[in-house]
């Protein structure tokens, strides 16, 4: 049977969501579904300028802290909590599931073939999502176009079969220097790493910075063919 959330979506964005929208559609959403909106930030420059436009809007914020963070990562958690004076809930893997994985496979499993990355992002991420993301209606992200070429296709404002939710892409069109220029215009805190060539940022064992004309996502799993290189959280681009 088809969810009611989807047949609501269709009846009242079915035709718009190819489109393209402006920043007030995030107050039109969060009016429609109030307290079921809820955005997901890693504190990466994009997820800051989305923490920004939402800051006085009923939407919830969530992370996953997956337990291998960047130190830089927490210390722009813990500035964040202080600038916009949000409340942010943190997400764990379930410590049973990681228990027995570290166990069976060593702490940095990931290096060693594609599965094993997946099966660590899964226990470390997409299972945590799944329960972030219960109870709520639509789910906003940082994604930009940008990003990559998958991104690149992907509709501003969508349904999510996997999560069974309404999925909006705020900043989705913007350029990486209008985001860099809004971070700064705002006085915004930041991920320091970004001043030291990373771009792209998740967990530290899988991270590096990148070096000028490489892809935006190089430094995410770069031991990894690059069509392999999502970790789950985003599965059907
Ligand atoms: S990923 O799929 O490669 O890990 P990416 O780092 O590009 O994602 O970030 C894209 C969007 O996914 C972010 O804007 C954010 O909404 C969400 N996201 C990524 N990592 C996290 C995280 N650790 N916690 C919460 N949301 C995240
Ligand atoms: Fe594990 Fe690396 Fe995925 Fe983080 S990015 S969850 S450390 S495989």
């Amino acid at each position: 049977m088809e969810n009611t959330l989807k047949i609501e979506f269709d009846k009242l964005f079915g035709e718009a969501s190819g489109g393209v929208f402006a920043n007030d559609f995030l107050e039109v959403l969060a009016k429609k579904f109030p307290a079921e909106v809820i955005f997901s930030t890693s504190f990466s420059y994009e997820d800051q300028v989305v923490t920004h436009l939402i800051k006085n809007l009923d939407i919830d914020i969530f992370t996953l802290d997956t337990g291998r963070l960047f130190e830089q990562t927490y210390e722009t958690w813990t500035s964040s909590r202080a600038f916009f004076k949000k409340n942010i809930k943190a997400y764990y893997p379930d410590p049973e599931s990681l228990q027995q994985f570290v166990s069976e496979n060593g702490p940095d499993s990931f290096y060693q073939s594609v599965e094993q990355r997946k099966a660590c992002c899964n226990i470390r991420k997409v299972v945590p999502l799944k329960k972030a993301l219960q109870g709520y209606k639509v789910w906003i992200t940082g994604l930009r176009s940008e990003h990559s070429a998958g991104r690149g296709q992907m509709p501003q404002l969508e349904w999510d079969p996997d999560h069974q939710i309404i999925k909006f892409h705020p900043i989705l069109h913007w350029t990486t220097q209008q985001v860099a220029e809004y971070v700064q215009n705002h006085h915004l805190p930041y991920n320091h790493l970004h001043k030291k060539g990373f771009v792209s940022i998740g967990c530290e064992p899988c991270t590096r910075a990148i070096k000028e004309g490489e892809d935006f996502r190089a430094g995410r799993w770069w031991w990894e063919d690059a069509d392999k290189k999502e970790c789950g959280l985003h599965v059907h681009q």
